[in-house]
Parts: C-alpha cells; structure tokens; sequence
C-alpha cells in the first residue's frame, strides 16, 4: 500500500509539542506536506529537529485573529487542519478569575474557532477539518470546569460545522490522560503518582502516549466516511472509577 497522505498538505496547530507534534511526525512518515505552527520559536525549532527537518514551521498565536488570518491566507490551499493548540490557566470554580478563565477559552475555544472559521476557505475537495477537545466534556472533575465547558463548545460547534462546511469533513478526537509537557509544571514525583493513579484506574492499566492519538488524528484525516464524529482515545478513563 502506497503512503496513505501522499500529496497531501496538512497543518497543525500546536503542532511543535505533545500530540500535536506525533500527529505532524506520523503525517509526514505517511508522506503528508506538513506545516506547523505555535507561539515559541525554541519549540517550533526543536520540533523541526526531532522530525529530521521534515516540517515547515510557522510562528502564531491562535488568539491572534488577524494573524490566523493571514497565517491562512499565506499559507493558501492545503488538505487537512489538525488543531491541537492549546493553554492556560485552570482551577476551582469559585477561585479562578474570570480573566484568567477566558485566556485558556481564548486559546483552546476561540483559536479553534478561528482556525476553521480561516482555514475552511482554503481546504480542498476531500479535505477534513480536527478539532482537540478531551474527556472532560463527558467526565469533568473539580477544578476542571473552563475545560469541560470548552471541550463541550467545541465538540458542538464541530458537529454544527460538519453540517455546515459539509462536503468537508469535521470531527474532534477527544484524548484520555496523555503522557505530554501538558504536564511539565507539576513535580517528578506529583506526576508519577497521577499517572499511576490513573493507569491502575483504567481499563488499558496505562496512560496514553502522544502517538496512540495522532493514530487517531490520521484516521479522521483519511477516513472518507466519517464526519460530525467525536472520536474517544482514553484507554478506557471515562469508564473508569475515578
Ligand atoms: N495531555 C493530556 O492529558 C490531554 C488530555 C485531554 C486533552 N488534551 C488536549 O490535547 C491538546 C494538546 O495537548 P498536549 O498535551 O499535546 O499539550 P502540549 O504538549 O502542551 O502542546 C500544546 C501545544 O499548543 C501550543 N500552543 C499553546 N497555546 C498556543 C497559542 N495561543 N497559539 C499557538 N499555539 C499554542 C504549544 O506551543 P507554544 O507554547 O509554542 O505556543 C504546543 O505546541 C490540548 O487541546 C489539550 O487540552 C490533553
């Protein structure tokens, strides 16, 4: 079998850490013209390295509308958006200032938003659009309130759009607990135990590892009869007692 994104361009935002980057890396192993972008140049660099210089790297800030605007427009006609961009603050409910709620709704809601609402225009026939959004939405937690109501938004408004930007094809996959620099800020030892906690918790008795969601990222690019979909990678968490 030929490489399944041969010819293809694809451009991922947040492309340069975590999920984001496995998906960029496993896209260009399967032939894909890969294009990704984030805030910090250091990243992007570092991710251009791991991938053996493979990838086209551009310097955005999601947030930014008038950039992602242009960011599309330089860019011009490609195949499929992938959208792992993602950040900020997050805490208990009553503690969290509403001003640092709506930096991570403005990154991880309206960058999404944004990268459909000018990406869309420039995608072609058979093209797909893929949101990130993540278990919350289905089994929130204390103190993870802004994630949860931005993940639902999200895999709303992707399933409005599948309807409306049709024939492109929208989905979102949706990750479990995945071992990424998500996690960098807490300790050695506070992340070993959550992850342990959560591994002896599920089904799949281990966390996630960025390339078992970039499989899925592939699939919902590749796949011709699937759209509106929110495809669930979580090795079992939202069955899970926890
Ligand atoms: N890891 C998990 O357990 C988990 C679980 C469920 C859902 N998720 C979701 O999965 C997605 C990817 O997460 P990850 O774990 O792969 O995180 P990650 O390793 O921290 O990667 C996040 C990426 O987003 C970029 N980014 C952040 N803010 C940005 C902005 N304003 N503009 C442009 N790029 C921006 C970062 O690069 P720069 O800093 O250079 O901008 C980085 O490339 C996120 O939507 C996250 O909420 C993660």
């Amino acid at each position: 079998m030929g490489k399944q994104l041969q010819g293809k361009k694809i451009v991922v935002l947040g492309g340069s850490s975590g999920m984001g980057l496995a998906t960029a890396q496993a896209a260009a192993e399967e032939g894909g013209q890969v294009i990704i972008a984030s805030r910090s140049k250091d990243k992007l660099a570092q991710a251009k390295d791991r991938a053996g210089g493979n990838l086209e790297t551009y310097s955005l800030d999601v947030t930014d509308e008038k950039a992602m605007q242009q960011f599309f427009e330089s860019i011009g006609q490609f195949d499929h958006l992938v959208s792992t961009a993602a950040g900020g603050p997050t805490g208990k409910f009553l503690d969290l200032d509403t001003s640092e709620a709506k930096k991570t709704f403005a990154a991880k809601y309206w960058g999404q938003y944004f990268a459909a609402k000018y990406g869309a225009p420039y995608i072609r026939e058979n093209g797909s659009i893929t949101f990130c959004t993540g278990i919350l939405s289905q089994k929130p937690a204390a103190g993870t309130s802004i994630l949860s109501t931005i993940n639902g938004g999200i895999e709303s408004l992707m399933k409005a759009l599948a309807i409306e930007l049709s024939p492109i094809r929208v989905n979102t996959v949706s990750p479990g607990i995945i071992d990424t620099p998500l996690y960098s800020k807490m300790s050695d030892k506070e992340r070993e135990q959550y992850f342990n906690s959560v591994a002896n918790a599920t089904p799949v008795h281990r966390i996630g590892k960025p390339e078992d969601i970039a499989q899925a990222f592939l699939f919902l690019m590749t796949n011709e009869f699937t759209t509106g979909t929110v495809l669930k990678v979580d090795g079992g968490y939202t069955l899970a007692d926890l």
